[in-house]
C-alpha cells in the first residue's frame, strides 16, 4: 500500500535527519522540499535578480531541474534565509507544486519534509507529524554543526536567523507554516537524533495500525 509520511516543522527542528532515516527505514524515495525554495532563491541571485522580484523568482521555480538540487551551496543560513523570501510568493509555491506532487505520486509512497506538506502538498498523506524544538535547542543544534564543519558562526546570529526566518514563515498568507490538524506531535527539544527517530517510528507505527 501507498505510504506518503509528510513531516512538517520550522527549521533545525530535526525533520531532515528524521524524514532521511524514515525513508531509509520504509525504503521510500525522500523528498527534503527546502531544497527546492533554497535552489530558487540561488537562481534569482545568480540570474542578477531581486529575492523580492516576484516574476523572476516564480520564473526560477518553473524551471527548475533534479539535479540542480544537488548543490552544497544551497546549505547553510544565507541560502535559507534567502529562500524563505522567495517561499513567501504564491507563484513561487504553485510553480513548484506539480513538482512536489509528482514525487509523491511514486508507488510506494514517499517521505516529503517541509512547512506545508500536510496542509497543502499532501493533504491525504498517511502520517503526518509536526517537528518542533525550543529556539535555543535548535539555534544550540546549528551552532555545533557549523563548528563541525570548521566554520565560525556566532550562535546569537543563528538564534536570530531562526527566529526571523520562523516568523516570516508562519506570518505569510502562502501556505504558512503550520501543523496540519490531523498531525502527531513531536518535541525534540530534550531529544537527540536517535531518541528522536525512536519516538517518531512509534508515533508511525501506531498512526499505520490506526488506519
Ligand atoms: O533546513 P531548514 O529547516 O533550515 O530550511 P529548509 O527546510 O531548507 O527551508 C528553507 C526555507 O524554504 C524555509 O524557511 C521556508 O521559507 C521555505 N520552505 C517553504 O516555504 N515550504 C517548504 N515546504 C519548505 C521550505
Amino acid at each position: 500500500m501507498t505510504l506518503i509520511i509528510a513531516i512538517d516543522g520550522p527549521a533545525a527542528s530535526g525533520k531532515g535527519t528524521l524524514a532521511r532515516r524514515i525513508a531509509a527505514h520504509f525504503g521510500l524515495a525522500w523528498l527534503d522540499t527546502g531544497l527546492l525554495y533554497r535552489a530558487v532563491a540561488r537562481d534569482v541571485l545568480a540570474n542578477g535578480g531581486d529575492l523580492d522580484d516576484v516574476i523572476a523568482a516564480a520564473e526560477a521555480a518553473r524551471v527548475i531541474e533534479a539535479q540542480s538540487l544537488d548543490d552544497p551551496g544551497l546549505r547553510g543560513p544565507k541560502a535559507g534565509d534567502a529562500a524563505s523570501i522567495v517561499a513567501k510568493f504564491p507563484e513561487v509555491r504553485a510553480a513548484l507544486l506539480d513538482y512536489q506532487r509528482a514525487f509523491a505520486a511514486q508507488e510506494a509512497g514517499a517521505v516529503l519534509d517541509g512547512r506545508d506538506i500536510g496542509t497543502v502538498v499532501c493533504p491525504n498523506a498517511r502520517v503526518k507529524v509536526f517537528v518542533t524544538a525550543s529556539d535555543e535547542a535548535r539555534a544550540q543544534r546549528r551552532f555545533l554543526e557549523h563548528l563541525g564543519r570548521g566554520e565560525a558562526v556566532s550562535y546569537d546570529d543563528l538564534l536570530a536567523d531562526i527566529r526571523r526566518r520562523d516568523a516570516r514563515d508562519s506570518g505569510r498568507s502562502a501556505a504558512p507554516m503550520l501543523a496540519a490538524a490531523d498531525a502527531l506531535h513531536l518535541d525534540t527539544t530534550h531529544l537527540d537524533a536517535d531518541q528522536a527517530f525512536e519516538a517518531i517510528m512509534q508515533l508511525i507505527a501506531a498512526r499505520v495500525a490506526g488506519n
